[in-house]
């Protein structure tokens, strides 16, 4: 693909005037937010933010109040660089990659409360992990001003997090769900899966074969979520280097558990390998894409 002039931007000021231009000129905002350490899926994401506006910023920050283990956030790669190339190799037209101090500055004091669905699953295992989202996303999209915004369906909760954030307070952006991306064997992909060692990426693998296993037994006619979660959860259990932290089947909406499937449900999951906690999900049933 050719090189092209991609505008790295630190300062949400420059960012916000650089977006009023494009929308003067009639051009449509696309914001792909990150936290770097690219890889094949924010390309995806990347392709799919072009198809729906003129032009396409990446956003790389890593925001220390989604993360409620220091050594979680002060092992998160940074390859900075790695990631510059690889946007300007893919067409991307602004990349925003501001410090801490420009995205928080002293003083800093205002927070998105994520009300019941930041609460559930993941929320229940990483106390404030939604709010810092909601957070960083709200301030996000207040400098990039897009129209349109586009993030993983593989962050399932995050997702139904930032469109209802969205819709709740009015911000007029478009949001867009986008199919996970997986790696042959059927890891999803994720920025954390570079801190797996060799062993450990092998075993990974049983995260989505734990999903498929859900698929499979609903296939066969299990119906009721625990069974279903039941099997799933064997699977991981059956990997001496996995830690099981939990599968649950939800509404695909509400994110509350279900006790028997309907066309909205979706099991979601995390899983411990050393210090990497990997998370993933599967629609169980046709419905409408989360
Ligand atoms: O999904 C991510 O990478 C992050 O949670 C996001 C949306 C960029 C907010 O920091």
């Amino acid at each position: 693909m050719p090189a092209s002039s991609t505008t790295v931007f630190d300062q949400p000021a420059a960012l916000m005037a650089w977006s009023d231009a494009q929308r003067v000129a009639g051009r449509t905002v696309a914001l792909v937010p990150t936290m770097g350490a690219l890889h094949d899926g924010h390309l995806a994401l990347v392709a799919e933010a072009r198809r729906h506006a003129d032009v396409v910023v990446v956003s790389i920050f890593v925001n220390p109040l989604q993360f409620n283990r220091s050594d979680d956030f002060d092992a998160y790669p940074r390859p900075l660089d790695d990631d510059l190339a690889l946007c300007r190799e893919h067409g991307v037209d602004a990349v925003y990659a501001p410090r801490a101090a420009a995205m928080y500055p002293p003083g800093f004091a205002t927070h998105v409360e994520p009300g019941p669905l930041g609460e559930l699953l993941e929320g229940a295992h990483r106390p404030h992990h939604f709010r810092g989202v909601a957070t960083v996303v709200a301030k996000l999209f207040g400098a990039a001003r897009p129209h349109v915004a586009v993030f993983g369906q593989k962050d399932f909760q995050q997702l139904a997090v930032i469109r209802r954030m969205a819709g709740d307070l009015d911000m007029g952006i478009e949001i867009i769900g986008m199919a996970t991306v997986r790696e042959p064997d059927g890891l999803a992909m994720s920025s954390r899966n570079r801190r797996l060692s060799p062993a450990e990426r092998a075993a990974a693998t049983c995260v989505p074969r734990s999903l498929q296993a859900v698929a499979d037994a609903l296939s066969r006619g299990v119906a009721g979520t625990a069974e279903l979660a039941a099997v799933g959860r064997a699977v991981v259990q059956a990997e001496p280097l996995a830690r099981f932290e939990h599968l649950e089947i939800v509404d695909a909406d509400t994110l509350q558990p279900l006790t028997t499937i309907h066309d909205r449900a979706v099991a979601v999951t995390a899983v411990w390998f050393g210090q990497v906690r990997l998370i993933d999900n599967r629609l169980l049933a046709a419905g409408r894409p989360a």
